[in-house]
């Protein structure tokens, strides 16, 4: 994918009503701290253009990076930080449900997983969600780097069991480190945006 313009259009914390934009939209859900602002970057061919941070929570409004004049990517919020006060959590949860089900250009939902650990509670909670809400669901295994070559294929095989998903699902390891998986994930997003 050939990149040249990047701009943080929008930025909707709870109160902000969300954008009407035209073009089509991909979001990417997961998990305080799975990498969603690093992957973001890295399909942004940026080294940090969003803001990205070892603690958790480190994104806390819906922000809409417009791409070459074409499409957007959508950074939201983490879920399951643990240090957000009850009441806010639940706002976010609502921003971030709200965003998901009235945005009639959201083309693509990537769910996000560390390859590491086996999908939470709230991770299938979101998986069901975006299924339920008929959105074709793509997961991204990340943190690829932090796995040793031969640890890799069990612990996809962890995270397609834990979210209870069949061989017709796709999940697509990724590095923000060494980048791997970028290009499946931009032919994915290149090809709904002609489509
Ligand atoms: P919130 O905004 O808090 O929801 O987090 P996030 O999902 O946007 O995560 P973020 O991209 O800020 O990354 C969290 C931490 O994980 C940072 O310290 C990143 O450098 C690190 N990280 C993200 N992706 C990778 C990866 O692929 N490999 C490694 N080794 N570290 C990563
Ligand atoms: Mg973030």
């Amino acid at each position: 994918m050939i990149i040249k313009t990047v701009e943080l259009e929008t930025v909707c914390g709870i109160t902000s009503k969300l954008p009407e934009n035209t073009k089509p939209e991909f979001a990417f859900a997961g998990k305080s701290n799975v990498g969603k602002s690093s992957l973001i970057n890295a399909l942004m061919n940026r080294k940090s253009f969003a803001r990205t941070s070892s603690q958790p929570g480190k994104t806390q409004t819906i922000n809409f990076y417009n791409m070459n004049d074409s499409f957007y990517y959508v950074d939201l919020p983490g879920y399951g930080y643990a240090k957000v006060a009850v009441e806010v959590k639940a706002k976010w949860g609502k921003m971030i449900e709200n965003y998901l089900h009235k945005s009639p250009m959201l083309k693509c939902v990537f769910l996000l997983i560390d390859i590491r650990h086996e999908p939470s509670d709230n991770d299938k909670t979101m998986y069901d969600w975006i299924v339920n809400n008929g959105y074709q669901p793509v997961i991204i295994a990340t943190k690829l780097d932090k796995l040793k070559r031969s640890q890799v294929a069990k612990a996809l095989k962890v995270v397609r069991t834990g979210l209870g998903i069949g061989p017709e699902v796709t999940v697509i390891p990724f590095s923000a480190e060494t980048k791997q998986g970028r290009e499946e994930i931009w032919d994915l997003i290149e090809d709904s945006v002609n489509s």
